[in-house]
């Protein structure tokens, strides 16, 4: 089956409201509205989301995600944002489980899977993100802390809401540092997810989920990993802070 590649912008802790209306007018200028063959995402922090929404108005070449959403409905959580909030504002994707949500939150696979819970039933898609430390690489585990991300992330789901949502490999130690994993490493990893998603959740889920890369992603090797079979899009930081260089970055995947 041929999967629709993802291209995401996650701008962690950067760019707020007056930022984004620049960076929108920059992307726009950039002409890519009309690449209906690759999904184009922006995940802006919190507060900056709607200063991105009233920017696009009917515009959907870009989809809208947030970076996190409590897995409560409402109520005393101080600090937290709910799915309905979001889908309020319009946002279409939640990015969950990322390493750094991991390092300095606390954040476990049964608590990210209660939040995937959520987003699914709130009609959100969920980016799920795993990876390994370089610890855990060298100490041989990558294959086991990969398969009880993606087996205990994704846990209780049925197939059909496996093959909806998208899984983002970062390998922790190749985010923010410039140390990309070579395409070959990347591709071997993302084709062992693909194997346990298709021995967990069966073969139509495994073909149909969308692997992103992500981790020091940029315009100079992204034609290189995105050309690799199990590689469906990538989930970019620093390199998409920048209007040109994730414009750069969806040629690529084109
Ligand atoms: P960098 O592209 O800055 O390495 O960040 C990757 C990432 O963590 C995206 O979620």
């Amino acid at each position: 089956m041929s999967r629709t590649p993802i291209i995401a912008a996650n701008w962690k802790m950067n760019i707020g409201p007056k930022e984004a209306r620049e960076f929108l007018a920059n992307f726009k200028a950039e002409q890519l509205c009309d690449c209906k063959c690759v999904e184009k995402v922006i995940v802006p922090p919190f507060v900056t989301i709607p200063a991105v929404m009233d920017v696009l108005g009917d515009c959907t070449c870009l989809g809208v995600g947030a970076q996190d959403v409590s897995d409560r409905d409402n109520g005393a959580f101080t600090g937290e944002i709910s799915t309905a909030m979001l889908c309020e504002l319009g946002c279409k994707y939640v990015v969950l489980g990322h390493s750094e949500r991991r390092q300095y939150h606390g954040e476990t696979n049964a608590y990210i899977n209660k939040k995937i819970k959520k987003a699914l039933a709130a009609g959100l898609v969920p980016i799920y993100c795993i990876g390994e430390t370089l610890e855990q690489r060298e100490a041989g585990k990558l294959e086991e802390v990969l398969g009880s991300q993606v087996v205990e992330g994704l846990e209780g789901l049925t197939p059909e809401q496996v093959a909806g949502v998208v899984i983002a490999y970062e390998p922790v130690w190749a985010i923010g540092t410039g140390k990309t994993a070579s395409a070959a490493d990347a591709q071997s990893a993302h084709a062992y997810i693909r194997g346990v998603v298709a021995s967990t959740f069966g073969a139509a889920a495994a073909d149909a989920v969308r692997i992103q890369y992500g981790g020091s992603v940029k315009p100079a090797n992204a034609e290189e990993l995105m050309a690799q079979p199990d590689i469906d899009g990538a989930l970019v930081g620093g390199a998409a802070l920048k209007a040109d260089s994730f414009a750069a970055i969806i040629r690529a995947a084109k």
